[in-house]
């Protein structure tokens, strides 16, 4: 929901054009003159999604004891959806104009008639957001699947398949990436609200009384890892939902709104949903959901805390908070101040010239470089504009081979965001670029190394 009409400071329709020009994200179906809120992800935005999954899981799975991975599969069985409430709670009241035939969210009207032509409203009818399909080749009511609104329910069903399998304690939560599908009345700014998008979802099962504590941490901890990737402060804010908001299975839900160029809008929730799910799918399965406290020998329902957040709304905020527009003479200097964890490309290789002698030494200290990261090689136009272009998509470090290069074996590496460049042995290219990467600063310099030039490049 978005909450406050403040207008972030960076304009949608730029973010969508460099978006489009540069080959991040698409219009799906594009020659077919589209297809309403669906995208497709290019081959730059393709590497930015992956490195926030890949941030995502490093910090929330990898580098912690008390979490695992889950991939459970898009279609599920459809009595998971009764039992879980989306059949009879997941949908949205709308109201149909008697004239133009538009459909509008209830809640989102201000009047009693169509905002589009004036004419008369129907009352609004509860429409489910979930798409149907059918399994198999009969469709008929029995043979009905749906596309998973929510990955969470993927995680809930799994419980004790994960229990049984790696005897984890409490507390210890599951984490999870992957598609979800919703049938949205209102979408649009963007990729903000799709009909198929991506989640990163925890579930955090714990001890009922512990659940606040825990409740507390996770927002902390999800708060801190957009702030860990660079984004600012001033962009981020922590919201309660009133109770009329809650969601049928919450006790209690954080948004961790971001200010998007429409205004602060949720980036990621945070809810305590209790025993909610494990009760209702164990009472609709008749299967065991217990989990049993070696310590107090008690059976119990743990309570569920789900930090739930979305990755296109994840790349849309980074964009947002990244994009700059800078004066450099008479030019304007468009670049994404991307964290280099999340930067499509980590380090583009650029010769000088396309003479043979400095080509040959250029491709193999990209071939060469191209085994740890994500690289581009370009030759093409001025040295000058080669910058620009990956300032715009926010490439941290660019190294340049020059014909001096050829003499004494060194490589000048150019940094995005102060444009200042150091001279380094091409020897010491590779642990300097990691260097730089992981955040030292660039005037830190290896053996052999120079300061080369303060800025404008
Ligand atoms: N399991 C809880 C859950 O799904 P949600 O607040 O409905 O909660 C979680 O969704 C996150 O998923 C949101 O914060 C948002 O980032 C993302 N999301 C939800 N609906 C979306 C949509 N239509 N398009 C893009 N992202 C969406």
């Amino acid at each position: 929901m978005v909450t406050e009409h403040t207008p972030g400071k960076v304009d949608m329709e730029k973010i969508v054009s460099l978006c489009r020009r540069r080959g991040f994200i698409f219009p799906s179906s594009e020659i077919y003159g589209g297809l309403s809120s669906c995208w497709d992800y290019g081959p730059l935005g393709v590497e930015l999604k992956r490195n926030i999954k890949e941030a995502w899981w490093q910090a929330v799975v990898r580098e912690r004891d008390d979490m695992i991975g889950l991939d459970a599969s898009i279609l599920m069985h459809p009595q998971v959806w009764a039992a879980s409430g989306h059949l009879e709670g997941f949908s949205d009241p709308l109201a149909d104009c008697k004239s133009c035939h538009q459909r509008w969210r209830a809640d989102d009207l201000k009047g009693d008639n169509c905002p589009n032509c004036g004419g008369e409203l129907t009352e609004p009818r509860q429409f489910n957001l979930m798409f149907k399909t059918f399994m198999g080749p009969v469709e008929d009511d029995a043979s009905t699947v749906y596309l998973r609104p929510e990955t969470a329910q993927g995680i809930f069903v799994n419980f004790q398949n994960v229990l049984n399998t790696t005897r984890k304690r409490l507390p210890f939560g599951i984490a999870q990436t992957g598609k979800a599908f919703r049938n949205e009345i209102t979408t649009g700014n963007f990729i903000f609200r799709s009909r198929e998008f991506e989640q990163m979802e925890i579930e955090y099962f714990v001890k009922p009384g512990t659940d606040q504590k825990w409740f507390d941490y996770w927002l902390e901890e999800r708060f801190n890892w957009y702030l860990k990737l660079g984004m600012k402060k001033e962009n981020l804010k922590l919201r309660q939902h009133t109770h009329k908001e809650l969601a049928h299975y919450a006790k209690d839900c954080y948004d961790i709104d971001f200010l998007f160029p429409m205004g602060w809008a949720e980036l990621e929730g945070v809810a305590n949903r209790t025993d909610f799910d494990l009760k209702q799918h164990a009472n609709s399965s008749g299967k065991n959901l217990e989990y049993f406290d070696d310590e107090t020998k008690e059976h119990y329902i743990p309570y569920v805390i789900e930090p739930s957040a979305g990755v296109d709304r994840s790349a849309l905020a980074f964009l947002c908070d990244a994009y700059a527009e800078e004066r450099d003479k008479d030019e304007i200097r468009v670049l994404l101040h991307l964290h280099p964890a999340l930067a499509p490309i980590k380090v583009a290789v650029l010769p000088l010239s396309r003479k043979e002698n400095l080509a040959s030494v250029a491709k193999e200290i990209y071939s060469e470089l191209r085994q740890c990261w994500m690289m581009q090689y370009d030759d093409a136009q001025s040295i000058g504009r080669r910058y620009r272009r990956q300032d715009e998509i926010g490439t941290p470090l660019c190294v340049t081979i020059d014909f001096q290069s050829l003499e004494d074996e060194q490589a000048t590496i150019r940094e995005r965001d102060s444009m200042n460049q150091i001279r380094v042995p091409i020897k010491e290219l590779k642990t300097t670029l990691q260097a730089k990467l992981a955040g030292e600063d660039l005037f830190v310099l290896p053996p052999g190394g120079q300061i080369w030039k303060e800025g404008k490049a």
